[in-house]
């Protein structure tokens, strides 16, 4: 127990400028910024958004604390209740807390599993490879618009048995709109009144509506279930529960929590593999492995471990989701300082990522790290991209398969380079961490052209 002295100590302040606060810091670069802060003040301190204080709880004994002892202590209503009101709906399984949440995510659960992507692992490499089959020779395409279209239709059909290919603009406009404004705080409030993104909204509330439609049980009976399967059984069973206003948000929920997340993440990883030198070679060879005999399967999927380790490393250097925010449930301690009820809280997930004393030479990329001799990343708290507490991504073993599945399609048809090859990468932060328009590809030459 901490003395009182001790826990009335003010809680330290971040240095930032003139009624701005740190907001550009923030903006700019939320890991590289709260990093410093942690080195130089600890594990607890103050930034302000414009005149709005928020504490950031950070270091790996943040991310134990929000994992164990203190994971009822954070609320993540406030952050996400507007882009839950977006989409029509009251409450939703990223949006609620406490025992709702709880049985939205248990529910959900099947749908979000690494089994799905198994069991349609046929559909998922035929629609990466078509896309693919598209991309002419030669020619620069937009890295994170090219792995948004493969990541999103194989999403969509794992998800709900729907193809939204066609509708992928639409999709993004919509995703992305919701999420700068009501979420990130990154665009205006009237973003949300532009008739370009009503329009868009439009129409990806047209496809939940859809989706829900086709997935009455007399239309599936015999089929395989997926999340649109456990929503529509959930809310005919438990309409009070989950009202049809309720259903939008969980059915396009894929779209929202996978198109920038596994995508951005895919592009970093695209980048990670034609930068870094000997990595192509070994992808190269792990993508053929996974394309001999009988094609992908389960078993070879779990086994693509340079592909697995090169996802890892991205994630840890360019993490999509740097930090968490959070509301406080009650008054608590934290590292000797009392932290208050109702106060708005970062847990800055991923500062150990920078952290000589976990990663050695943080900014160097390096596999070697999650090798069973180093593990760097077993490491109590040491590694977080897909967040902590009771929120974690529910996605975690979906994605990892997904985006495994697609780089070794990429490496076993193609072979690519950056354009221009000296490209280095650039984050955009809106909505999330994302490599700028300027990152681009080429494919230098097919190695197994797609008929
Ligand atoms: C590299 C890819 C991904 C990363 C790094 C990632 C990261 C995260 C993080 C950090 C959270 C926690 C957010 C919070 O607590 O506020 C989260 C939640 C979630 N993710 Fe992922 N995600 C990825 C891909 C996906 C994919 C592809 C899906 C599904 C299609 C998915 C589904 C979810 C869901 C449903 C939640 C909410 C869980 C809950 O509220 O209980 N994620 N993800």
């Amino acid at each position: 127990m901490q003395s009182t002295i001790s826990l009335a100590k003010p809680l330290p302040r971040a240095k930032g400028i003139p009624l701005l606060g740190n907001i550009f810091s923030l903006a700019n670069d939320v890991s590289g910024f709260l990093t410093q802060q942690y080195q130089s003040i600890g594990p607890v301190f103050t930034v302000r958004i414009f005149n709005q204080e928020v504490i950031v709880l950070a270091g790996t004994e943040a991310n134990l604390f929000a994992t164990h002892t203190g994971s009822h202590l954070f609320r993540s209503k406030e952050f996400w209740q507007a882009n839950d009101a977006e989409l029509g709906a009251k409450r939703s399984l990223i949006s609620a807390d406490g025992a709702v949440h709880t049985r939205m995510r248990k529910v959900q659960r099947a749908g979000y599993a690494r089994s799905q992507i198994f069991n349609q692992l046929d559909e998922a490499t035929k629609i990466a490879q078509a896309e693919l089959a598209s991309w002419p020779l030669n020619t620069p395409l937009p890295t994170h618009y090219s792995m948004q279209r493969i990541v999103t239709e194989q999403l969509s059909v794992i998800a709900s048995d729907y193809s939204s290919k066609d509708d992928i603009d639409t999709i993004i406009k919509a995703v992305h709109t919701i999420l700068a404004t009501t979420v990130a705080g990154q665009r205006p409030k009237f973003f949300l009144r532009l008739p370009g993104y009503k329009r868009a909204k439009k129409r990806f509330l047209e496809i939940g509506n859809e989706v829900i439609a086709a997935h009455s049980p007399e239309l599936r009976a015999g089929k395989p279930k997926n999340l649109a399967d456990a929503l529509v059984a959930l809310h005919r069973e438990d309409p009070d529960f989950l009202p049809y206003s309720d259903m939008l948000s969980p059915v396009l929920g894929p779209f929202i929590a996978g198109l920038d997340t596994a995508a951005s993440t895919t592009s970093f990883i695209l980048y990670a593999i034609l930068k870094y030198p000997g990595l192509v070679e070994q992808v190269t060879a792990e993508a053929d492995f996974l394309f001999a005999d009988e094609g992908p399967t389960p078993n070879k999927m779990r086994e693509l471990d340079v592909i697995h380790r090169v996802a890892m490393e991205a994630m840890r250097m360019w993490p999509i989701a740097p930090a968490l925010f959070r509301r406080t449930t009650q008054e608590f301690e934290f590292a000797g300082y009392k932290i208050p009820a109702d106060h708005d809280v970062i847990i800055a997930t991923t500062v150990p990522h920078f952290l000589e004393e976990y990663y050695p030479d943080p900014k160097k990329f390096d596999i070697d790290r999650y090798t069973a001799e180093r593990k760097e990343h077993k490491q109590p708290g040491a590694y977080s991209p897909f967040g902590v507490g009771p929120h974690r991504c529910l996605g975690q073993g979906l994605a990892e398969m997904q985006m495994g599945l697609i780089i070794g399609t990429l490496f076993h048809h193609a072979e690519f380079v950056l354009s221009p090859e000296e490209y280095e990468l650039k984050i955009d932060p809106v909505p999330t961490p994302s490599p700028d328009k300027h990152m681009k590809f080429k494919i230098a030459r097919w190695r197994h052209p797609i008929n």
